[in-house]
């Protein structure tokens, strides 16, 4: 491995932590450069919608690794400053601040940012997005009790964001385009089971009903939707993301929804990687996706970073994701596809079940709802790609571990 090479990563998020603790535990003796355009150094995005906007959860366990950690793995911090170009033939980096970084290798870890709102009035005070934690510090600050928020979009960061809401004594109301709740990630048992969660802690949830403007003078007063108006005194609006792939596209890289990625996190570039949920890899199934996960970051970019340094191994994990709503943990894993068959194990009513999928024959996914035995158990079957029997699946009486 030659000593003096240099790795330069954009992005100070998920992914470009985990690309600089593989490679100190490789014992890369190069030295690496993180480029950040957010003032802090990488942390973790999931309690910013769960615990840390509740206040349960301290600012300094967000920071994913201790600032000694990247002195100690010969990493630069570069943070406040926006990469803004690569220029692939002179192997440079043009920096925001007027200044370049050259690279050996560079990994891409840019992430994603939210789609904004595209109705009329979204850009009035009073809506916020959820991706930083800015945003969260922000949203934090309405929580107060009978105040009136309307969510735009019934996905993960909408209900968990709706969750946290109720739980301090607001009003809260979900708007949700399509029939049901989660449907870009969750089955329909998964969907029907968390609409009922929160109607029973007082939230209103409209369902086929797209947000169309928002109103108001001044501020934000009101959501039109296609099912009618809510009122508001703000909004927070999570209708999903998109992948910060722009880089690479002016680069010249193979992109298609994010940035085209092999299984050793390779680009169409040699020298150029790319991790976490800018990407787009070939899956377990085979087919591309393009995951909004801890999971895929943390896994792309050892991955990413192994292969950086000449250690190539293909990227294979199966997938994982997970949510919490009040007391209630979702734990999904797998790629579910549209035809696969779905099989109900456990009484949603008794708050403890999941639902497995199977494709062929085979189990491709599950999502477990307060029920950790199924979803380890899961991911173990999916792993395995093992053909289970859906009556021993739905059969309760059978123990998890002795599905596998
Ligand atoms: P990020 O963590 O987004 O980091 C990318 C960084 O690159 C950002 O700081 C970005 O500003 C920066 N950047 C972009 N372009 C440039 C540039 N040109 N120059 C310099 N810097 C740049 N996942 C789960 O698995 N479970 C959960 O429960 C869960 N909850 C979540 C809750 C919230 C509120 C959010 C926002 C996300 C959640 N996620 C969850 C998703 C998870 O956080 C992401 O999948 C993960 O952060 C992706 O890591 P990443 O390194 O690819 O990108
Ligand atoms: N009006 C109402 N709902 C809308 C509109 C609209 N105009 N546009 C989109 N939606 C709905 C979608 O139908 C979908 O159910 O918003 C929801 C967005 O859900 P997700 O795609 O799951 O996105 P989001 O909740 O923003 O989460 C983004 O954050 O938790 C992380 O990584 C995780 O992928 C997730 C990301």
């Amino acid at each position: 491995m030659v000593s003096d090479m240099r790795i330069v990563i954009i992005g100070a998020g998920q992914a470009a932590a985990q690309a600089v603790a593989t490679l100190s535990s490789e014992g890369f003796a190069g030295n690496v450069v993180i480029i950040g355009d957010e003032p802090y150094p990488p942390y973790q995005r999931p309690p910013l919608s769960k615990a840390y906007m509740a206040g349960d959860f301290v600012r300094e366990r967000l920071f994913l690794k201790p600032d000694a950690f990247y002195a100690e793995s010969n990493c630069e911090l570069r943070l406040g400053v926006t990469a803004t170009a690569i220029d692939r033939n002179a192997k440079t980096i043009a920096l925001s601040d007027g200044s370049s970084v050259g690279y050996d290798r560079l990994l891409l870890a840019t992430g994603a940012r939210v789609r904004p709102l595209p109705v009329p009035g979204a850009n009035l005070p009073g809506v916020y997005y959820l991706r930083s934690i800015d945003d969260s510090d922000a949203l934090q600050r309405h929580l107060t009790p009978g105040a009136k928020l309307a969510v735009v979009g019934g996905g993960y960061i909408g209900l968990e964001v709706a969750a946290v809401a109720r739980k301090h004594g607001l009003e809260v109301t979900v708007i949700e385009a399509m029939d049901r709740l989660m449907a870009r990630t969750a089955s329909p048992h998964i969907s029907a089971f968390y609409k009922d969660l929160h109607e029973g802690h007082g939230i209103t949830i409209h369902l086929n009903a797209a947000a169309t403007s928002c109103e108001g003078q001044s501020r934000v007063d009101a959501v039109a939707t296609s099912a009618g108006r809510v009122a508001a005194d703000f909004v927070v609006a999570g209708i999903g993301v998109m992948p910060n792939c722009e880089l690479g596209v002016e680069a010249g890289l193979q992109c298609e929804n994010g940035i085209t990625v092999d299984e050793f996190g390779q680009t169409s570039d040699a020298c150029i990687f790319a991790a976490g949920d800018c990407t787009c890899h070939p899956s377990i199934d085979g087919a591309r996706v393009r995951l909004e996960s801890v999971q895929n970051a943390i896994d792309q970019a050892k991955h990413a970073a192994l292969a950086m340094i000449g250690k190539p191994a293909p990227y294979r994990e199966v997938p994982w994701f997970w949510s919490d709503q009040y007391d209630i943990k979702l734990q999904i894993a797998g790629l579910v596809r549209a035809g696969d068959i779905a099989v109900l194990r456990g009484n949603p009513a008794a708050r403890k079940f999941s639902v497995f999928h199977l494709r062929d024959g085979v189990v491709v996914g599950v999502e477990a709802v307060n029920a950790a035995p199924d979803y380890i158990v899961g991911r173990k079957l999916i792993a395995a790609r093992a053909r289970v029997a859906p009556e021993r699946l739905g059969d309760v009486t059978i123990p998890a571990k002795q599905l596998a």
